[in-house]
C-alpha cells in the first residue's frame, strides 16, 4: 500500500529529540516515504546508534535512498512486516506506514523494554474509546503512553514499553 506524505517539522523535531536520548540505540522507521522524517532521525542519531527505515513503494524508496545518501540511514525497499521482526528489538520505532490485519500488535512486539513508539497523524481531542489507534496504545498494559499536540490541529502518541 502506498500513501501519505512527509511528516511535519514539529514531528521531525519530536523524533530528533527522542532519538538523541538513545545512545547505542537501535532505531527503526516504518514508512520512509521521501525521507523527510528519516533525515531528521539520521541527523540526531547518536554516534553508536543504528537506524533502519523501510519503504514498500519502489519509486518512493528510490527517492528516499538518494535523499538520504551520505547519512547513516539504512534504507530498505520492503514491507516492514517482512524485514523488521528479524532485526528486533528496537529502542525506538517511528510507526508511520501501512498496517494489515491487526495493526499495532506487531510493532509493539518489536520494542525492547524501555523502547519508545511514536505514532503521529492523530486529530486531537478525540476519545480513546472507539478509536482503534488510541485503544491500542492506551489500553495495552505493556505500554505507558501520552498524547501530545504537535500543532493546534495535530497530535502524536508517544508510548514506552514498560521495562
Ligand atoms: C506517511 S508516509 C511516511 C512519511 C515519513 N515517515 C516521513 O516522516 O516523512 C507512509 C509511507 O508508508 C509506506 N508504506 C505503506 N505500507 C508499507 C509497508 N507495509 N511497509 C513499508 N512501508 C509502507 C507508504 O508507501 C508511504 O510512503
Amino acid at each position: 500500500m502506498t500513501g501519505g506524505g512527509s511528516s511535519i517539522r514539529e514531528v521531525q523535531a519530536l523524533l530528533a529529540t527522542l532519538v538523541a536520548s538513545k545512545p547505542g540505540g537501535r532505531i527503526a522507521e516504518i514508512g520512509t516515504a521521501f525521507g523527510a522524517g528519516a533525515r531528521a532521525i539520521a541527523e540526531a542519531l547518536p554516534p553508536d546508534a543504528t537506524f533502519v527505515t523501510v519503504e514498500s513503494d519502489p519509486a518512493r524508496y528510490a527517492e528516499a535512498r538518494a535523499a538520504l545518501s551520505g547519512t547513516r540511514a539504512e534504507v530498505l525497499n520492503a514491507r516492514w512486516e517482512d524485514v523488521l521482526p528479524a532485526r528486533a528489538p528496537f529502542d525506538l520505532i517511528f510507526f508511520d506506514g501501512g498496517t494489515r490485519g491487526q495493526p499495532f500488535e506487531l510493532p509493539i512486539s518489536l520494542l525492547a523494554p524501555g523502547g519508545v513508539l511514536i505514532k503521529d497523524d492523530l486529530t486531537p481531542g478525540e476519545p480513546i474509546a472507539g478509536d482503534p489507534v488510541r485503544e491500542a496504545f492506551f489500553e495495552d498494559q505493556r505500554l505507558i503512553a501520552v498524547e501530545l499536540l504537535t500543532t493546534a490541529a495535530t497530535a502524536a502518541i508517544v508510548a514506552v514499553r514498560r521495562p
